[in-house]
């Protein structure tokens, strides 16, 4: 690809934008060479402003989502998108979270710009476990996790029983849960399904990836090994 589209693709500007940016020289090799739009040279080695690139197309990334904001591009109030860098929403392929948390849940969200990767993940029929931890407005009444492991709880206005989900008790009103769906505020539905009521819910891990010690509000690109554990269960 010439360096002019690569360079506006990852939303450096429009073309014409990058165009400028050759002309006024300020798009160089590492030694600080002064690039020229049809110049041939590794990724790696160009800078903007003295600046490597930004991650090129292939780009996955994971958040600590705080709560308030909200998994969407046009919400009148604040959008996961505006935690990221400006240049990471104007880039295409567009980068785009992967699959959605409430505006009231916390924790791990994935952002991709690999269509391919992103339905692998959401995939009814790959199954990739997500692990919440809720705090309940009332005692666990003892026999939820029966329930939603049964594969039959019903929710309301659905036609078609949840998968089995695994609960473990972490006290009287604190739970984990494991599902591998990613039904409409179906762990808040699952817990109203049983006549409580979640206070707050944090999404911990998606397959074998964990939140870890990634601060809230924060995020930082995936690898190509953490990338594959989303698919280790
Ligand atoms: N289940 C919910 O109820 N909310 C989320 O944000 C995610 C799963």
């Amino acid at each position: 690809m010439k360096l002019v589209k690569l360079i506006a693709n990852l939303g450096y500007g429009s073309r014409k934008d990058v165009t400028q940016l050759f002309r006024a020289g300020r798009i160089t090799d590492a030694d600080g060479e002064v690039l020229y739009a049809d110049d041939v040279v590794p990724y790696e080695s160009i800078r903007v402003d003295d600046e490597p690139l930004d991650p090129p197309p292939g780009l996955t990334l994971m958040m600590n989502k705080p709560l308030g904001v909200t998994c969407s591009r046009k919400d009148p109030g604040r959008v996961v998108y505006d935690l990221l860098p400006p240049r990471y929403n104007v880039r295409s392929p567009a980068l785009s979270s992967v699959g959605r948390l409430d505006r009231d849940t916390s924790g791990l969200l994935l952002f991709t710009d690999d269509g391919a990767l992103l339905h692998r993940i959401i995939s009814p029929k790959v199954q990739v476990t997500k692990v919440y931890e809720a705090t309940l407005a009332q005692d666990l009444r003892g026999d939820e996790g029966e329930l939603f492991a049964s594969g039959s709880l019903l929710l309301e206005s659905e036609t078609e029983p949840l998968a089995p989900a695994v609960l473990e008790v972490l006290g009287p009103r604190h739970a984990r849960l494991s599902v591998t769906e990613g039904r409409y505020h179906q762990v808040r539905r699952m817990f109203a399904a049983t006549g409580n009521h979640v206070e707050t819910l944090q999404r911990i891990s998606i397959g074998a990836l964990a939140l870890g010690g990634l601060p809230l509000g924060e995020w930082r690109t995936l690898d190509a090994a953490e990338v594959a554990e989303i698919f280790a269960s």
